[in-house]
């Protein structure tokens, strides 16, 4: 016997409600290099080096602690994603585990001795079990995405404003692109703000969609950086600044950037 057919309306709504985003996203493997990532990962630890020096440090920094070690995990989960190999790639889950646990330590001796962890476990030694893949939003909450985003881009748009900084500064540059990208992928993953938006006509849509512009700004600003297009990178920037300010003015007014 055969099933009747959705009717050509049903069928219709089914794709508009389809996550479009899953679908327009490519793997990670295919976006970024796990050796892109590393560097990043050279600088987080230094701040919560310095940031978990002493008990009175760490109890002035404790929020900046609490972020650098979800962009940690973020990172560490994306080293385990991505194509090529680091060092420690066969701890990058392991690693992403402690660094959450960091991100929600209390005390100083705890994040001490959990950082010191991390960092023989990039060093190379064994850590024990690697976990398995966790969705972005269980490695992070969007908010510290988005606290990093809006400290990347103030990097973006710092090296960008002159050819000679563009010049200068291009290694930095290069890794701020290489965070962005990495950072607008995850953040792509998650619209439930669109959820909460009010007086937005088809609000999931629209907040995938600035989402995919975002991704592909960043995207195209690490490719005219590579390819040491001053002009071209610049422009990428300032069209990513718009993307920013669209999506906060329909989902997130109260947050000014
Ligand atoms: C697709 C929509 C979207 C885009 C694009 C976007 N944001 Fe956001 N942003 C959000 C949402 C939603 C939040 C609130 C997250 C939360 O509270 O969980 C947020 C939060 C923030 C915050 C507040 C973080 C904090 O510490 O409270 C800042 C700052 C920010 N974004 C800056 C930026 C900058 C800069 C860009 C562009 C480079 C950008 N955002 C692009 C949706 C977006």
């Amino acid at each position: 016997m055969r099933t009747r057919l959705a009717s050509p309306m049903l069928l219709v709504a089914v794709l508009v409600a389809a996550p479009l985003l899953a679908l327009d996203l490519p793997e990670l493997a295919a976006v970024l290099k796990a050796t892109d990532i590393d560097p990043l990962v050279e600088k987080v630890i230094g701040s919560l080096e310095r940031d978990t020096t002493d008990a009175a440090t760490y109890r002035q920094a404790k929020t900046r602690v609490e972020h650098a070690a979800y962009t940690l995990a973020l990172y560490a989960e994306a080293v385990a994603r991505a194509d090529g190999s680091v060092s420690w790639k066969q701890n990058a889950r392991a690693i992403r585990d402690l660094a959450i646990e960091l991100a929600k330590a209390t005390n100083q001796t705890k994040a001490r001795q959990l950082l010191e962890k991390i960092k023989q476990g990039l060093a190379g030694a064994s850590l024990g079990q690697n976990g398995a893949e966790k969705s972005w939003e269980d490695v992070a909450p969007l908010l510290h995405v988005m606290k990093e985003v809006n400290l990347v881009n103030r990097s973006l748009r710092r090296y960008v404003r002159r050819e000679r900084y563009f010049k200068r500064y291009h290694d930095r540059l290069e890794a701020a692109a290489v965070a962005m990208t990495l950072l607008s992928y995850i953040a792509a993953h998650d619209n439930s703000p669109a959820k909460e938006a009010k007086d937005v006509p088809n609000p999931e849509a629209k907040y995938d969609d600035y989402s995919v512009q975002f991704f592909n700004l960043s995207r195209e600003t690490l490719q005219a950086v590579r390819a040491n297009d001053f002009k071209q990178a610049a422009a990428k920037v300032k069209a990513m600044q718009k993307v920013c300010s669209s999506c906060h003015e329909d989902f997130r007014p109260d947050i000014e950037i």
